[in-house]
């Protein structure tokens, strides 16, 4: 019999909890055995790990965080750090890992399979900044979550005949602007993959004010610079009145969407019939709407593809 240790680690996403309902009661359906680690990598250095059953995972699908906790933990990368999760594996007898989290989770459980551990990642993130997944799990509920905050910016700001920067989430990463961008129709996105052409833009938005258009959404992913100096550069070349919403940490709760559930169930399941069976370090991925498991070297070397296509779409509809 195998003992399953599953863990949550990096910032939370929508999801993970389906993410650990489908690893409990797969692992239990297989007749092995599973443990939950609290707070991530810092509960697996401290031992904090505790038998779970089917119905402790009753009722959990639907809501938002982590019930097992998560942490981001700079001691785990270290060598001593490393040591005592290692030393903690044995004792507790875990014999198969599942770690879900984004980047730094999936670097952490590279770190254990060079020592030897068969571990596999679950990519749960908003910020989909993952190369080896056309999507992480909580990108698509973050989404919707801007998509519904724009709305109502969008309703004052066309009351008011004004601008608004609505700065969003993502780390490095663009993504949740470009996806809320377009399905909420935003008239411009910034995001740290382009480089802005601020002339172009106060072009477009002068000529749409002629036209009669009362509002200019601009979504700046956070990692594309500072918002308030946006808006400010943004009124000074269209003598538009901008405002600024940061939305903050509101991206990364709520109840999961469909699409988060079942990927997030899909990838919980098929990681614990994967890692039963092999022995090395793996990652789960999801490519042309199907479940994939890549070497975890492969995984993170992966090269990030960008949708420059996307771009192309609200340049050419949102005028
Ligand atoms: O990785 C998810 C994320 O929400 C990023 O979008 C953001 O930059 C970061 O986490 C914030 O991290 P913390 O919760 O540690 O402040």
């Amino acid at each position: 019999m195998e003992k399953i240790g599953i863990l949550t680690s990096g910032g939370d996403a929508p999801g993970m909890n389906a993410v650990i309902r489908a690893v409990v009661r797969t692992t239990i359906g297989m007749g092995h055995e599973v443990y939950g680690i609290k707070n991530g990598y810092e509960g697996l250095m401290d031992g904090e790990i505790n038998k779970l059953v089917e119905s402790s995972v009753a009722d959990i699908i639907q809501r938002g965080g982590t019930i097992l906790g998560t942490s981001r933990s700079d001691k785990f990368m270290t060598e001593e750090g490393l040591r005592r999760a290692l030393s903690m594996i044995e004792v507790f007898g875990i014999t198969k890992l599942i770690v879900a989290g984004g980047d730094g989770t999936l670097k952490g459980a590279q770190k254990l399979a060079d020592r030897g551990v068969d571990v596999i990642g679950i990519p749960l993130t908003i910020d989909n900044d993952m190369a080896h997944t056309d999507y992480t799990i909580g990108f698509f509920t973050a989404v919707d979550t801007v998509t519904e905050a724009i709305s109502k910016i969008r309703d004052t700001t066309e009351s008011h005949g004004r601008a608004h920067v609505v700065e969003v989430m993502g780390r490095n990463c663009g993504d949740i602007a470009l996806y809320s961008g377009l399905a909420s129709g935003a008239e411009t996105i910034i995001i740290p993959e382009r480089e802005p052409d601020f002339d172009d833009i106060a072009r477009r938005a002068i000529m749409s004010k002629k036209r009669g258009k009362r509002h200019h959404i601009i979504i700046m992913a956070e990692g594309a610079g500072d918002s308030h100096e946006l808006a400010e550069k943004f009124s000074e070349l269209t003598e538009i009145e901008t405002k600024v919403t940061v939305l903050g940490y509101l991206q990364r709760g709520g109840s999961p969407n469909i699409v988060d559930r079942m990927t997030g169930s899909k990838m919980g399941h098929d990681a614990v019939e994967f890692i039963l069976d092999h022995f090395g370090g793996y990652a789960v991925g999801i490519k042309n709407s199907k479940v994939k498991i890549f070497d975890i070297d492969e995984a993170l070397a992966a090269d990030k593809e960008f949708r420059d296509d996307l771009i192309e779409v609200i340049k050419s509809i949102s005028i």
